[in-house]
């Protein structure tokens, strides 16, 4: 039995879900600690293609169960949509599922708030969120009014809890010109949505408890990435949650010692979407063809990602933040056709060479430089790479160099979207 932590180490999107996916095998639980539908995690079995924005990318094994942990916050509306997905494609999600009565519900005036203040400040100043109400819902819950999935199960509770909280926001509302919502209006649109919900609410601490003692596998599925975690990311450029390992800790409420191992997860260069700084950003021809070769748009919005090279000093600040046993690396088959690759392996900065990475100097222009060494790239298409030996010399090269540089052996190599477009070079739950 292991305890496993997948994390994102870069700006998320670094193919979470394909790798839970694949490593859900060796798993009796997968829990998602943190964030809500603001993660969009791309799951491709044989010629389908599911994206999940709240249910664990475990979801997909028969005899998994999927656990919505207490860090999350939970749009109920975005939840049964997806369920019914699932269910249309002759899955059987529901009984398998279970969502923390601790999480805290996304309601319909957190959605429009963040939509708001996205669309009236000036492009300067916005984060680029995904506007599905995850910042106003984590708000609530620091202020000590947010209104928690357990109340789904007493909705006259829920609707006193859903007033207080519209009287907190009500300043807000009116300074936005908006209406302000009526309690009761809300929790009637929450009815039909609880009546799916409350069968499956559930101590999912207790459970994760429970399924540790009795010898079960757990992988603890991180979303976003750790650059835009509340406290390690490229803040205020960031999203609301503990997205980073120790936000596994506290958002699945399980100790620190019950984790074996954690995984982080980086592509083969770097994406970002929304604003926000990023040094080894590529605005040419380079980072289009990278965009059209990786297929670089939101899985949720949509949006073109921006894309540039990998940064390992950056990846070395996530090592170090998140405790990384182990590497996935992903969408190395993306970087076949490039004569030359760019890695990034330190900064400039006023002070001298750094190999760390200058986390609050890269939103200021000229403080921190990053420095590139170039590395030969190779030709040949990756797909049906199915062990290292397979790769040609040159992405072998690559590879080695970014495992030597950033000091964590890569556990795992991704070189297609599907489940047999992995390598297995050290199984995390085997260890
Ligand atoms: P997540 O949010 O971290 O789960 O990542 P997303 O699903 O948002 O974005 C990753 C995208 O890359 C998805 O479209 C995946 O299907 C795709 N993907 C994952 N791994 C690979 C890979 O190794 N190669 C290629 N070409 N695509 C991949
Ligand atoms: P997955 O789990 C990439 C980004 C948004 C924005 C910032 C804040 O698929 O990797 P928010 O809506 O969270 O308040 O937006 O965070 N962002 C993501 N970027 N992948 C994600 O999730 C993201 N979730 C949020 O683009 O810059
Ligand atoms: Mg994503």
């Amino acid at each position: 039995m292991s305890t496993v932590v997948i994390v994102g180490a870069q700006w998320g999107d670094e193919g979470k879900g394909k790798i839970v996916d694949f490593c859900t095998q060796h798993a009796d639980v997968v829990v998602r600690y943190a964030g809500g539908p603001n993660a969009g995690h791309t799951l491709v079995v044989g010629d389908d293609k599911l994206i999940v924005r709240l249910i664990p990318s475990g979801i997909l094994r028969p005899n998994t169960r999927c656990v919505l942990g207490q860090g999350m916050v939970i749009d109920a509306e975005v939840l049964v949509k997806e369920i019914e997905e699932l269910e249309r494609r002759g899955l059987d999600p529901i009984k398998r599922l279970f969502v923390s009565d601790r999480a805290h519900l996304i309601l319909p005036y957190h959605v429009a708030i963040d939509t708001l203040r996205e669309t009236s400040q000036p492009a300067a100043v916005a984060i680029g969120t995904t506007k599905k109400g995850i910042g106003p819902a984590y708000e609530d819950k620091a202020a000590r009014r947010g209104v928690r999935a357990g109340l789904l199960a007493d909705l006259s509770r829920l609707e006193k809890a859903v007033e207080q909280a519209i009287f907190g926001w009500a300043p807000t509302l009116r300074a936005f010109d908006q209406r302000v919502p009526i309690a009761a209006e809300i929790v009637d649109a929450l009815r039909p949505l609880a009546d799916r919900l409350v069968p499956r609410l559930a101590d999912t601490s207790l459970l994760l408890a429970d399924a540790m003692r009795t010898g079960q596998s757990v992988l603890l599925e991180g979303a976003q990435g750790t650059l835009l975690d509340i406290d390690h990311g490229t803040y205020p450029y960031v999203t609301s949650s503990s997205a980073a390992a120790g936000g596994a800790v506290s958002g699945a409420g399980i100790g620190p010692r019950c984790i074996d191992t954690v995984l982080g997860i980086t592509k083969a260069y770097t994406t970002r979407v929304g604003a926000g700084p990023f040094p080894t950003e590529l605005a040419d021809d380079t980072g289009k063809k990278l965009r059209e070769a990786g297929a670089e748009f939101g899985s949720v919005t949509g949006r073109p990602r921006r894309t540039g090279w990998i940064d390992l000093p950056a990846l070395r600040y996530a090592a170090r933040v998140n405790g990384l046993d182990g590497l996935a690396v992903t969408k190395l088959d993306v970087l076949t056709g490039h004569e030359k690759i760019g890695v990034c392996v330190a900064y400039e900065t006023k002070d001298g060479r750094t190999r760390d990475f200058p986390i609050d100097l890269i939103d200021r222009p000229g403080l921190a430089t990053p420095i590139y060494e170039t590395l030969d790239g190779w030709r040949e298409p990756l797909g049906a790479v199915r062990s290292l030996s397979d790769l040609p010399a040159a992405a072998r090269a690559y590879l080695a160099f970014v495992e030597r540089e950033v000091g964590v052996q890569i556990y795992l190599l991704s070189v297609g979207a599907r489940r047999s477009e992995t390598v297995v070079i050290r199984n995390p739950f085997e260890l």
